[in-house]
This record gives C-alpha cells, structure tokens and sequence, in this order.
C-alpha cells in the first residue's frame, strides 16, 4: 500500500497592508479594540486585478520548486476556497493549473470554508492510499476581501487575503505517512456563517444584478462558543485515536481565527506556548488558506524540523472541522 507524505510547502500574500488603525476611519471601531477581541494587528489585501487563483498560483509554484517534483508529475489539482474566482465555473483549480503549465492533471474545487485545507488534506492521502493519484497539489487560496462588507465592524476586522499550498506524494516509507486526518460538519449551525445571497437559495435571484453583493454574515459570539467546543473535542479525539500525547507535538498549527479561541483550545490541550502557532496578529483570518500560510511562516524561519509531528485543526462555515496529524 502506497502512503501519503506532506512534501512540500508555500505561501503568498499580496502587497497592500490594512492596519486596524485604517480600519478605525472606514467603521466605529478601534486598534485597541480589534487587537484585545482578535489578536488581529494587519491584514494582506489582494488588488483589484489580483485574482484568487493569481494569490493560489504562487503560493503553488513555491511549493511545486520546493518539492523537487517535476510540475508534468502532478496528478491532481484541489484548491479550497469560498472566494472562487467564477461562482460556477471554471473552477479556481483549473485556472490555477493553467497558470502553472499543468497539463492533464485532474482539478477542481472543494468548499468547506476556513476547514478547506483539512479537507483537501483528507481527499490527498485517500487519492495516494487508494493508488489513483501519485502527486497531488493542494492549494488554500482566498481573496477574502471579495466577499467581505466593509460597512459591516463585525466581519471586516477579521478577514484578509492570502494563499498556502502543498504536494503530497505517495512514498513506501510509513514513518514519513500522514498519521490521520478527521473531519466533520453539522448544517443544523449553517445561520452562524453565511453568504445568504447569489446562490440558487438566496433570497434574491443570483441573476440579478442589485444582487451581486455576496458578503460573509456571521453570529461572532455564537461562533466563538461552537468553535471552542468542536474544536477541543476534535483534537482531543484524534490524539486519543491515535494514542499521541500532546507533548509529543512540536508545532500546533491551528487555524488564525481569533487569538482567544486559539489559545482557549491551546489551554484546553495543555499545550505550551512554545507549541502553539500564532500568525493571526500579521494575516487576520485567511480562511483555508490559513493553516499552509502559517506552516509556511515556520518553513522560512527555519523552525520546521524534518520529519517532526504537526497537529493541525480547523473550524468554519459550514459549520465544518477538521484536524491532522502530519509529519513534516
Ligand atoms: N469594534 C468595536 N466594537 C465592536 C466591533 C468592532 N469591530 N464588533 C463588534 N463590536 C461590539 C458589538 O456591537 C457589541 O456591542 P454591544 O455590547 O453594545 O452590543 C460588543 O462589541 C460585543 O460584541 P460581541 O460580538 O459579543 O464581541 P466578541 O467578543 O464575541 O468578539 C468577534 C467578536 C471578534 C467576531 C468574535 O466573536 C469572534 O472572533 N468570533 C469567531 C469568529 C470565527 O472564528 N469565525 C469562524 C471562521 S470564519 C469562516 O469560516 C469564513
């Protein structure tokens, strides 16, 4: 049986900074106040004529150089995201492919909001263990921005651009296998975190045009509370399963959501600080695509050690979740 190794990573973000400081001139709200609820500092924000698959293809390209994988190998394309670059078709994957010269390869897209990159983690290694695919890229890219109401204090604090990405490839050497991967979701919490319009379901017609607005909605404190809850439940679960101590993880690579829900997990997980990986304060909430950007971060700092064991967990609309369990 072929095992699914995590090969490589990358990361992009795009030039433009927002500091909570310009924030405070376009809602009522403050420095003082976003970095106190949020952890969250400054955001990346993609330009007009940056698309999500411009933010993914770099990401993808960093990871593909990294990997020493030639691009004509890579099998399968996934990319997670809730800001697609068409609301229908083609799919940001394709688009991504075809900025990268990837040819033949199968692609397409997965939405489970900030949860994406866990999801797409499980769909690599059943591809590589069943023996269908042999290269997989997979790809968190999200122009946040898009759909974000910069009118509206209690989402636009959060949210900023960014894309991560990974190869994951077969290898015959167990020790190098992605242990587990879990995920989940529970549509009964769907009202928490929504876009209401512009699908088939929405109020208004997707057709017309004074409905173009497609912004994220969102119930923050009751968020807060699922989330803390699912996720400590989650983690704890797949430690269990797998009869892995908190201790024995070098890095917890949550995702950036919030600071407080991060370290009330952390805390929940006796996990030290050193243990736990925070880059919320630089990038805000990048959805999908936070989880690679932040193992990324680590990579280029050299703090990531061959071979060591990440856990990573994840939380979002949907409502989704995820965790896994993955040896650098
Ligand atoms: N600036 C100033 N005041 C604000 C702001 C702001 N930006 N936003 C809200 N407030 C006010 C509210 O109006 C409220 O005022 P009131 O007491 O007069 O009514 C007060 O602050 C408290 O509001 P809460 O919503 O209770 O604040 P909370 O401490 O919960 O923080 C936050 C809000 C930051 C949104 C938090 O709830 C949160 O992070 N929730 C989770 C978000 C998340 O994890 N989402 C999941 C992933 S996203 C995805 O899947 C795409």
């Amino acid at each position: 049986m072929a095992y699914a190794a995590f090969r490589s990573i990358g990361a992009y973000v795009p030039q433009k900074i927002l500091t909570n400081e310009e924030l405070s001139h376009m809602v009522d709200t403050s420095d003082e106040w976003i970095t106190k609820r949020t952890g969250i500092k400054e955001r990346h924000i993609a330009s007009k004529d940056e698309f999500t698959s411009d933010l993914g293809a770099k990401a993808a390209q960093k990871a593909l150089d990294r990997s020493g994988i030639d691009k004509s190998e890579i099998d399968m394309v996934i990319t997670a995201t809730i800001s697609p670059d068409y609301f229908c078709m083609p799919s940001t994957a394709t688009v991504i492919s075809t900025k990268l010269g990837i040819k033949n390869a199968t692609a397409f897209d997965i939405s489970a909001a900030c949860t994406g990159f866990i999801y797409i983690l499980a769909i690599a290694k059943s591809f590589i263990e069943s023996g269908m695919k042999k290269n997989i890229l997979i790809i968190g890219a999200e122009k946040l921005s898009a759909i974000t109401d910069y009118s509206d204090r209690g989402t636009c604090i959060l949210f900023g651009d960014g894309a991560g990405a990974a190869v994951i490839s077969a290898t015959d050497n167990k020790s190098e296998a992605i242990i587990d991967v879990h995920t989940g979701a529970d549509g009964e919490y769907a009202d928490l975190l929504m876009t209401p319009n512009g699908g088939s379901g929405s109020a208004h017609d997707a057709l017309d045009a004074e409905a173009g607005t497609c912004f994220m909605q969102m119930k923050g404190n009751e968020t807060f509370k699922v989330a803390v809850r699912t996720l400590t439940k989650d983690v704890k679960e797949i430690l269990e399963d797998n009869n892995i101590k908190s201790e024995d993880i070098k890095h917890f690579i949550p995702h950036q959501a919030n600071l407080r829900i991060i370290k009330a997990v952390g805390d929940a997980l006796k996990m030290r600080d050193d243990q736990v990986v925070i880059t919320v304060e630089k990038y805000g909430n990048t959805s999908g695509a936070s989880i690679p950007m932040a193992i990324n971060d680590l990579y280029e700092a050299g703090e990531l050690e061959k071979g060591e064991l990440m856990l990573l967990d994840a939380f979002g609309g949907g409502l989704t979740w995820g965790s896994a369990l993955v040896p650098f």
